[in-house]
């Protein structure tokens, strides 16, 4: 029998059980959850939500079990790439951490350039573990104020390390850095209340055509406070991310985040800066942001090409007439995985 929750598509016979006590808290879930009720199925979580020990003990308390699991992620793939990230971070010489960082290319490509069934949800759960670095209250305040939100601070994050990665940035305190500075970007639109459908319909907008988000919403005679905060977000998000500075290892990437809408010819906001004024560094958080749309995502199978290949040609043909400044981004992921795609991956035992 086929069940359809919340645009989950799955029979019965996909599922697993998984005992309570072996769901892993504090990271995000690797699979769908559900619960039977009188035969019907009820998502308890869904793949990609960020699992709270209050949530296991709160069902553990009821006298529950176990649940069912749909799982999405592959944790053989997760385990590599966080080997990988492990050999880019201990490799005693640079010839040895570029080796490691050509490796994750080449699996990066593989999974989510190539024709592949992975989903996303392994690279992302692997740079959550391995990145996420700020207070649980972050996470589950974005969870739960806006889907929308929640899913892109997971994916545009997850971007921003690949993005480090592919720019041959290969500290890995920095690039935990940038995840979190990108974790951050949009957390001012949550402040207040404020992330609702106009807003998340002006930021759509944006993505789509830059500066069309902010004109939609001075266009209208009701929307002035949506219009103030779609404005002000950058620098808001930046003033709230310095409450969590004593994450950062180098608490100036915090300040990235107040660039993250600006463009080559001083037509972004807030700031109205000029391509000359923005260093490369600070345009690296704008490739995810570019590159992920303004919706709730539900992971599946299969989805790490339209979230990766799919969206990268779609902004690659943005960018022809656009003034956003991530021409360099944009190039060397083109030739990275053009490369990675030409060339064999080592097996297991060889990354490990
Ligand atoms: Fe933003």
């Amino acid at each position: 029998m086929q069940y359809s929750v919340k645009g989950i598509t799955f029979s019965k016979e996909d599922l697993l059980t998984v005992k309570l006590k072996d769901i892993r808290v504090d990271s995000v879930s690797p699979c769908h959850l559900f619960a039977f009720f009188k035969d019907r199925p009820i998502l308890m979580l869904r793949a990609g939500d960020y699992v709270e020990k209050e949530f296991i003990d709160k069902y553990r308390g009821r006298g529950v079990e176990s649940f069912h699991s749909l799982d999405i992620a592959n944790p053989d793939n997760g385990h590599k790439y966080k080997l990988l990230f492990n050999q880019i971070d201990r490799s005693v010489n640079e010839r040895q951490k570029r080796q490691a960082k050509d490796e994750l290319v080449k699996v990066f490509a593989q999974d989510y350039w190539k024709k592949s069934d992975k989903s996303f949800l392994s690279f992302v759960s692997a740079c959550f573990d391995e990145f996420y670095n700020l207070p649980e209250e972050v996470i589950t305040e974005l969870q739960t104020s806006s889907v929308t939100l929640y899913s892109r601070a997971l994916l545009t994050s997850s971007i921003c390390a690949m993005n480090c990665i592919i720019h041959s940035i290969l500290d890995l305190s920095f690039i935990r850095d940038l995840y979190n500075a990108s974790f951050l970007m949009d957390y001012g639109l949550v402040s207040g209340g404020d992330f609702n459908y106009l807003m998340s319909q002006a930021c759509e907008k944006e993505r789509n055509l830059p500066g069309s988000g902010l004109k939609f919403l001075e266009e209208r005679t009701d929307a002035l406070k949506e219009s103030n905060a779609f404005f002000n977000h950058p620098i808001v998000s930046a003033q709230m991310a310095q409450k969590f500075k004593d994450s950062f290892t180098n608490p100036e990437v915090i300040e990235h985040i107040r660039f993250h809408h600006e463009k080559i010819d001083g037509s972004g906001f807030p700031g109205g800066l000029s391509y000359a004024s923005l260093s490369d560094s600070e345009t690296l958080l704008m490739f995810g942001d570019n590159m992920t749309p303004f919706e709730e995502h539900i992971f599946k199978r299969g989805d790490g090409a339209v979230i990766v290949k799919e969206a990268f040609s779609k902004l690659e043909e943005l960018c022809k007439n656009s003034t956003l400044p991530i021409q360099s981004s944009l190039g060397l992921w083109a030739q990275a995985m053009d490369w990675a795609c030409t060339v064999e991956t080592l097996d297991e035992s060889e990354v490990a």
